[in-house]
């Protein structure tokens, strides 16, 4: 079976990186992670990333400064030395250059933690409470220009609860992510693999 080979970009905890990485053991699953990125030599993710048998990388993006294209020609650089075929954004919080996304351009899906088309951007949790939601959840999609705009793969709901914090939300929601990235990727996996 042909498997793609994959990048996961991450900027923290990586707990959607670990899933998917789990979920590439099986012996059907349309794609390998062959490396982990981060923007943050910090994040605790890569550490999680080398002990499941990916290379783990860190380019910070600090020292590009405002120039998002640079730092993002540098990742592509590595992107490019490990021949990537598809790029997981999972909690990768850093917003993406019209150039970078065209280099990616049907081959890149991010998670997000709201029902997309509702709240992109940031605290989605809250904005969810704040306007009196009865669920929330996450959604995978197509990484475009816009931001959080491209075609919604798949999504995953729960419900809002009374006196939900945004942190006891954020707290559901999250075993969904787990559940629901592992199975998107491997929806948009073979749709890449179905086109080449
Ligand atoms: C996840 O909740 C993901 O949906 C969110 O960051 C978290 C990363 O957690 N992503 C975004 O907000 C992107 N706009 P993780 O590092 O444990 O996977």
């Amino acid at each position: 079976m042909t498997r793609l080979r994959a990048a996961i970009l991450i900027s923290g905890r990586g707990t959607n990186m670990s899933a998917i990485l789990e979920a590439a053991q099986q012996s059907d699953y349309p794609l390998t992670p062959v490396l982990v990125l981060s923007n943050r030599p910090d994040a605790a993710g890569l550490v999680h990333a080398e002990k499941a048998g990916a290379a783990a990388i860190a380019i910070d993006h600090k020292p590009f400064g405002k120039d998002r294209e640079v730092f993002e020609r540098a990742m592509q650089t590595v992107l490019t030395e490990y021949k990537i075929e598809m790029v997981i954004l999972a909690g990768f919080m850093r917003i993406l250059t019209p150039w970078f996304v065209r280099q990616w351009e049907g081959r890149m899906i991010n998670i997000h933690p709201s029902l997309l088309p509702k709240y992109p951007g940031l605290h989605t949790h809250q904005r969810a409470i704040d306007a009196g939601d009865s669920e929330a959840g996450c959604s995978v999609h197509w990484v475009t220009e816009g931001v959080d705009e491209g075609d919604v793969i798949a999504q995953a709901r729960v419900p809002v609860l009374p006196d939900d914090t945004a942190e006891a939300l954020a707290e559901r929601v999250l075993p969904a992510e787990h559940k629901l990235y592992p199975h998107a990727v491997k929806l948009a996996a073979s749709q890449i693999l179905a086109r080449s």
